[in-house]
């Protein structure tokens, strides 16, 4: 039913409210009001309008540049209206998904990555009793998700991978991510069968002639086709890119933001791009605007207010309090580490890379008192898309 504004004015956006009965699942209210939205000085000037957002339209990448662009207590306002809107549709708990590094060989060249197959790094794979063992661990530790992120490493293959994700979900772990780069249809189909709930595979970048760049291995083309296929495989889907890519603008960053929307993703991984010196890329610096990376984070939740977004282990090599700060402009997903100590230095897709000299357990405990400081919740049961046929 179409509604009317309090003024009784033809709406423009919606309004969303959290309602937390019907057992624990969280219902949203959408109620339209007249707002005009993507203006940051309306967020600041109309109490309501924080709350105001996903019109019937994507905002254009002049507007995505504008609220990138925002300072001082405009861009206050646009962080305290990223973090209320999270409140307001995926909650106050935060979702604690474990990830383990599981093997850190790769096919592929990729011109950004510390384990590319061009890299000297020593090579390991663990076995599969090690990975169900580290996985059921893992979720002593409290994670109800394991993410099992792999190089492009075909010696994993279909057959072994189910094997795995069976091995892990017959071991009592809730729900199992599969993060092992662009697999076909029929491999999809099959890795939904054994038990895998969801998929993490980044489109890196929007834009085709860097993404042909920086991938010798790869094609743009291909990789959009995987993540079609994960839906028509009944898989949930995450993706999302890098932040600061070289040679990239703000225009650039505001195209990868929308890209994302479009795409319509369960959950939304992005990372500030930290060059490793030891790859093509080697060398590039920071974006001189650190808050850049924070600004792109808060946007994203604006735009998709029913997205999981982590606070990717990423922004903690950007800043000690990166991943803390990324919690509080939107994003409600932790991923703690939970590779064996032994194998963490031999992954280092970039340099500084958080906590390689801890183990799974002290990560776990270390996430929960982070949660915790914050005033969040640590979410029960296995944290699935609550996008669901909502539409947006
Ligand atoms: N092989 C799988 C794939 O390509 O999807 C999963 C592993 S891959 C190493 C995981 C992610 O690490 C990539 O999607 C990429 O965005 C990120 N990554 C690699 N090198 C990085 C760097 N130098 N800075 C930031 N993120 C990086
Ligand atoms: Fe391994 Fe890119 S370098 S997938």
């Amino acid at each position: 039913m179409k509604k009317s504004g309090a003024d009784g004015a033809e709406p423009s956006s919606f309004l969303l409210t959290a309602d937390r009965s019907s057992a624990g699942v969280r219902r949203v209210v959408v109620a339209l009001i007249p707002a005009s939205i993507f203006n940051i000085r309306n967020l600041m000037q109309n109490p309501l309008a924080s709350l105001a957002h996903l019109p019937n339209r994507l905002p254009s990448v002049a507007e995505v540049l504008a609220l990138l662009r925002t300072q001082g207590d405009e861009l206050a306002a646009l962080y305290a209206a990223a973090d209320d809107l999270r409140r307001r549709s995926v909650g106050d708990d935060v979702h604690v998904r474990g990830i383990i590094e599981f093997s850190n060989d790769c096919a592929n060249d990729c011109e950004y990555c510390g384990i590319r197959r061009g890299s000297k790094v020593t090579r390991y794979r663990m076995t599969q009793e090690e990975i169900v063992a580290q996985a059921v661990q893992a979720h002593a530790w409290g994670c109800n998700t394991v993410v099992l992120q792999s190089g492009d490493d075909l010696w994993f293959t279909a057959e072994r991978l189910c094997n795995i994700v069976r091995g892990v979900r017959q071991a009592g772990v809730p729900a199992v991510t599969l993060s092992v780069g662009v697999r076909p249809l029929g491999e999809l189909r099959q890795f939904a069968a054994a038990g895998c709930d969801r998929y993490l595979l980044r489109f890196e970048t929007s834009n085709r002639r860097l993404f042909k760049k920086i991938h010798p291995d790869e094609t743009f083309a291909r990789r959009l086709r995987c993540l079609k296929n994960l839906r028509e495989a009944g898989i949930q889907v995450g993706s999302g890119f890098m932040i600061g890519l070289p040679d990239t603008s703000l225009t650039t960053l505001a195209r990868d933001i929308l890209f994302a929307t479009r795409l319509k993703l369960d959950m939304i991984g992005c990372g500030p791009f930290l060059a490793h010196p030891d790859t093509p890329l080697g060398g590039k610096p920071l974006l001189e605007d650190r808050e850049i990376y924070f600004k792109a984070m808060a946007v994203l939740r604006l735009l998709n207010p029913w997205a999981h977004i982590p606070a990717t282990t990423a922004f903690d090599a950007l800043a000690p309090d990166g991943r803390n700060r990324v919690l509080q402009i939107g994003a409600n997903v932790f991923m703690p580490n939970v590779t064996p100590g032994k194998y963490r230095r031999l992954y280092q897709l970039y340099p500084n890379k958080p906590c390689v000299d801890e183990d799974g357990a002290a990560c776990a405990i270390c996430v929960r008192g982070r949660i915790t400081g914050l005033g969040r919740r640590i979410a029960e049961g296995p944290g699935h898309s609550l996008r669901g046929n909502k539409g947006n």
